[in-house]
């Protein structure tokens, strides 16, 4: 029976990949990834690899998810690695009959979630507009929260109540069990009986891009532990996808529509974001004229984030809170963006702990001049870099410039390439012809490095037929190939499994393809996207294996409805080609791929 997926969220967030994988192994920067030595086999140029929220080692093709690399490194069944994990980040582990997961399906339908949430959002509404109200709004008064924008962001209050929102509910056909799925209500362990889950809390509503209220936050009125109090993963609801105000920041964006109800000044710009921690923050910033800005939900930015943000902003502002925690929060969500092509950039807040103090403090003129100021990413990778090594050591001057000309080296274009140096130049005091010659070397070492993993990789990949994970692969390699390229593209794209394309398990020729498919369909099914609780049903070199699946689609551009759709064709008739075992087109393929090697050497 799997954990709940919002128990392996919440546990994922706790245990970012790379600072788990730092206490085994020491990572380096290489553009957007960080790179090391295996862990896993001996080698002595780095090949181990982390990316989004996965490793993969090009050398011996271990990888997988942090779990995956802890199941391996410290050679424990998947349970015992979700204990580890939890342990370390003092969580608990939930029993393994836990009831509220593993039943087949919820019951409660997607729209049933949303009318019990608008019945909900009313609730909380007119509580903060009744007398019961009153130290609610005396709180939110305090915050310089004006009438309008509470009325905007729908914000309400759960009164000091066990059973005044469940009551309701339950009073308009709401069983206790589907107000518990839906996050509002829990179970008494004593006596069976529900009761109401917010309480005494300012509740801000969670409404995704169509409109729809998905989930609630609540906040504490004083010092009150936990601060904030957010719905679980439901059937609407995922933490993991969901940005806090995103309904409203979309259309400031995209400029769509005007945010007409905002009557200050906006200095929104089209095509722009800011991404922050906090609700208040988000709160703050639309009221002050910052209508693009969203939040995520008291979780780390994940690779899904990244990518639904990219469907709107092609430039975001991180506007994160200036300690430590919001640093490292700063330096992942760089990363992330940056993966899926958006420019970020870093606003640095002094003088505050977060956006909303710092516009209370200096207002919305002064943080509009704090936003054309902030850093562009490779100014604050710069910077990070020069302040970390004292340079007037030579040997620590001399490891700055080689990791500040590596971030250089990354740049695409000639005219920012020498905007930088010419930057670096001055910062260090080193000729800018030098800086030049040492960024040509680290572009000719990773391309070759890359080359030379790819070229390794690929004939690999190929040539199944010394497979011996998916034995079947020799004998139906095209296949087999075939097979891997629309798995990858359903694990880099989780919605496409319910696109137009009809594909099913019996389109499969190998037996072990054939389960992968009928597992992640499983799992998507569930509105899960994230397919780590396979680490329970494979081995570990059996997920890094499946992995890999997804990683060889990584590097190529198409990956959309157009591929999958050519990969499933290709597939229905291989399927029904029966002599799809011929020996001499494996040989071509061979032949083939050793001429092009020849080739690369020449
Ligand atoms: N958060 C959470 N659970 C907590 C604490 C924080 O989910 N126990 C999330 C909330 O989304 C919160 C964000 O993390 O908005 C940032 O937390 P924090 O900086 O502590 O709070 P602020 O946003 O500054 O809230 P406030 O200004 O109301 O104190
Ligand atoms: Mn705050």
């Amino acid at each position: 029976m799997p954990f709940p997926s919002s128990f392996i969220a919440e546990l994922k967030s706790r245990n970012p990949i790379e600072t788990v994988i730092s206490r085994y192994v020491d990572l380096k920067r290489a553009g957007s990834n960080l790179v090391g030595l295996c862990p896993f086999h001996s080698e002595r140029t780095p090949s181990f690899t982390v990316f989004s929220d996965n490793f993969h080692c090009f050398g011996c093709s271990a990888g997988g998810d942090v779990i995956t690399f802890i199941m391996k490194i410290e050679n424990l069944e998947y349970r015992d690695a979700i204990q580890f994990l939890a342990d370390k980040c003092g969580m608990a582990v939930p029993a393994q009959d836990y009831k509220d997961y593993g039943k087949p399906k919820s019951a409660l339908t997607r729209e049933k979630c949303f009318e019990m949430n608008k019945i909900a959002a009313r609730v909380f509404y007119s509580n903060l507009n009744s007398p019961d109200g009153e130290p609610a709004r005396r709180y939110l008064d305090e915050r310089k929260i004006s009438p309008a924008t509470r009325i905007h962001f729908g914000l309400g209050y759960a009164l000091n109540s066990f059973d005044h929102l469940t009551d309701i509910l339950i009073s308009k056909g709401f069983t206790p069990q589907e107000i518990n799925e839906n996050f509002l209500c829990g179970i008494s362990k004593k006596n069976g009986k529900p009761f109401d889950m917010f309480r005494n809390r300012i509740i801000f509503p969670i409404i995704d891009v169509s409109g729809n209220i998905v989930a609630f936050g609540g906040r504490v009125l004083d010092d009150s532990k936990p601060k904030y109090l957010n719905s679980s993963d439901t059937v609407v609801f995922k933490k993991s996808r969901n940005l806090f105000a995103l309904n409203f920041a979309k259309n400031v964006i995209t400029g769509d529509k005007p945010d007409e109800k905002n009557l200050t000044k906006s200095y929104a710009k089209p095509g722009e974001m800011i991404l922050c921690e906090g609700y208040m923050d988000v709160i703050s910033m639309h009221q002050a004229g910052f209508g693009n800005a969203v939040a995520t939900l008291g979780t780390a930015i994940t690779s899904e984030h990244a990518r639904i943000i990219s469907r709107f902003a092609k430039t975001v502002y991180l506007a994160y809170d200036s300690d430590d925690a919001g640093q490292a929060a700063t330096k992942r969500a760089i990363r992330m963006l940056t993966e899926v092509g958006i420019d970020a950039k870093v606003i640095k807040i002094s003088g505050a702990k977060d956006p909303d103090e710092y516009i209370k403090k200096f207002g919305s003129a002064s943080f509009a001049n704090i936003i054309s100021a902030s850093e562009g990413q490779i100014d604050y990778k710069l910077n990070e870099i020069l302040g970390k090594y004292d340079m007037n050591v030579s040997e620590q001057k001399y490891k700055a410039m080689t990791e500040a000309c590596g971030i250089i080296a990354d740049i695409r274009t000639d005219l920012k390439r020498e905007i930088y140096v010419e930057r670096l130049s001055q910062l260090t005091g080193i000729k800018q012809e030098t800086i030049y010659s040492e960024i040509k070397r680290t572009v000719r070492n990773e391309n070759k490095k890359f080359k030379h993993q790819f070229s390794e990789l690929l004939p690999k990949n190929i040539m199944r037929y010394d497979d011996r994970i998916n034995t079947e692969a020799a004998s139906n390699y095209n296949a087999a190939a075939v097979e891997r390229r629309i798995i990858g593209i359903l694990l880099l794209y989780p919605e496409l499994l319910n696109s137009k394309i009809k594909i099913s398990e019996d389109d499969f020729v190998t037996t072990f393809n054939k389960n992968v498919f009928s597992n992640i369909k499983k799992i998507y099914e569930t509105g899960e996207t994230d397919i780590t609780q396979l680490n329970e049903v494979y081995t570990p070199d059996e997920f890094s294996y499946i992995m890999e699946m997804k990683f060889e689609r990584m590097p190529l551009s198409s990956n959309g409805e157009d591929a999958l759709k050519e990969q499933s064709e290709l597939l229905k008739k291989l399927k029904a080609d029966a002599s799809d075992k011929d020996e001499t087109d494996l040989l071509s393929v061979i032949e083939k791929i050793k001429k092009e090697k020849l080739k690369k050497q020449q």
